[in-house]
């Protein structure tokens, strides 16, 4: 069952983690935010914020971390206090850059992370088994993840619940499925996540070469479905969302500075164009373990692509499921129309908590949802280069993504 959690004890939070700047030893993440936190913390509670659903118990994971629950030391927190050690001294050897949310981020094997999801990563590669049913969402930050996993949660559920009475229209489309890159730290020390009926799902923004082989070796069983984006639109949604997201004591960024860090591949999670390249090549190894998916394609034919979602996940629509119209249902479902206009994801609906100091608005994971909303902000200059980039990166690869001037 899901624990009850009272608001004093959310604002109350345990956190034995280093989120903060190495190099000049201030915990910036947790002093920035910290306003920002009560204030989305409050509306949490307010409206009860779930973490993810728990399918076959019909309820939401509320995590111990936040519910003073296994306090006495234990030696998984004596471990867990050694990593933390681990990621004090990694920070500080690590090149820094201008982040986007928080002052910092950090290259880590090629990848630029803020010191939270660094922390996440060792965690996943320590602690983190895959099982051979798992299916992981795997996209670059605002690339569809919030889609996909609406489509993933309610295809693999569809013999559980009523299209009309659907977790989705309560919980919204973040609670479906944990995001693994954070919520690994979510219980108090380590996320078993033994609790979730198979097959579990999980969103992660790491790039492929970063996870653990249990997750990225071809002779493991479980599956990847990777979304991806055109860059420029990608640009402009992550530019909107950071910046929401930005705490108030930095300056903002600017659209143009974003735009100049996005190029040089520094944005969290990037460089954007061998994240998508690092899944790519692997889903050409091994297509039986990763699914390649673009939101264009999406847009253009939902009920195609979501069949071929179904196939993949290895629950296929029955004749009689698609005669009775069921994908159409929960293309439907899934829309960013239907979606967007859920109380849960409009003003005061809820919210996501990341890390202590990370909590999003669900509606803040709903803006256009349009494809090519890059016109509206590129010049032509601007759009030459990062097709100019797209295309020297993806030279040779066989892929292509959104390089038409007419999306
Ligand atoms: P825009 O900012 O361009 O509107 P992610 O879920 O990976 O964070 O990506 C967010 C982007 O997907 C946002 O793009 C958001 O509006 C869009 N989006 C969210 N839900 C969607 C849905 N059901 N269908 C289509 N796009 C959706």
């Amino acid at each position: 069952m899901a624990s009850q959690v009272t608001c004093e004890q959310r604002l109350n939070v345990r956190w034995l983690g280093c989120d903060g700047d190495a190099n000049t030893g201030k915990d910036d993440e947790s002093e920035v935010n910290v306003a920002a936190t009560v204030h989305f913390l409050t509306v949490c509670c307010s409206n009860g914020m779930s973490t993810y659903l728990v399918p076959d118990q019909n309820t939401c994971h509320q995590p111990t971390s936040i519910t003073g629950e296994n306090q006495i030391p234990t030696e998984e927190e004596q471990a867990y206090k050694k990593l933390d050690e681990k990621l004090k001294g990694l920070l500080a050897t690590l090149p820094k850059d201008k982040g986007w949310r928080s002052a910092n981020i950090y290259l880590h094997e090629g990848f630029w992370l803020s010191p939270q999801v660094i922390k996440g990563l060792l965690m996943i590669n320590n602690y983190f088994h895959a099982q051979s049913t798992d299916i992981f969402l795997a996209a670059f930050m605002k690339c569809g993840t919030t889609w996909l996993k609406a489509l993933m949660f309610a295809t693999a559920n569809r013999h559980r619940y009523s299209f009309s009475d659907h977790p989705l229209r309560r919980n919204g489309p973040q609670s479906a499925f944990p995001f693994l890159d954070t919520h690994i730290f979510l219980d108090y020390p380590i996320t078993k996540f033994e609790h979730l009926p198979s097959p579990r799902m999980f969103a992660t923004h790491f790039a492929h070469s970063l996870l653990p082989t249990s997750m990225s070796s071809p002779s493991s069983t479980c599956k990847f479905v990777y979304v991806c984006r055109d860059p420029k639109d990608a640009l402009i949604s992550k530019w909107h969302f950071m910046s929401k997201l930005r705490s108030k004591e930095l300056p903002p960024l600017s659209f143009n500075e974003a735009y100049e860090l996005f190029c040089n591949g520094v944005s969290e999670y990037g460089p954007f164009w061998d994240h998508v390249l690092g899944y790519w090549k692997a889903s050409q190894e091994s297509p039986e373990k990763i699914l390649f998916l673009k939101y264009e394609d999406m847009k253009k034919e939902p009920s195609v692509e979501l069949k071929k979602l179904a196939a993949f996940m290895g629950m296929p629509f029955s004749a009689e499921e698609e005669k009775g119209g069921v994908v159409g249902e929960i293309v439907k479902l899934c829309s960013f129309e239907n979606l967007s206009n859920l109380e849960v994801n409009n003003e005061g609906g809820g919210a996501q908590k990341f890390t202590a100091q990370v909590v999003v608005e669900n509606r803040d994971f709903f803006r256009k949802g349009k494809v090519g909303d890059w016109k509206n902000y590129l010049t032509e200059e601007m759009r030459e280069r990062i097709d100019s980039i797209t295309e020297t990166m993806f030279k040779n690869s066989g892929l292509t993504l959104g390089l038409t001037k007419e999306a």
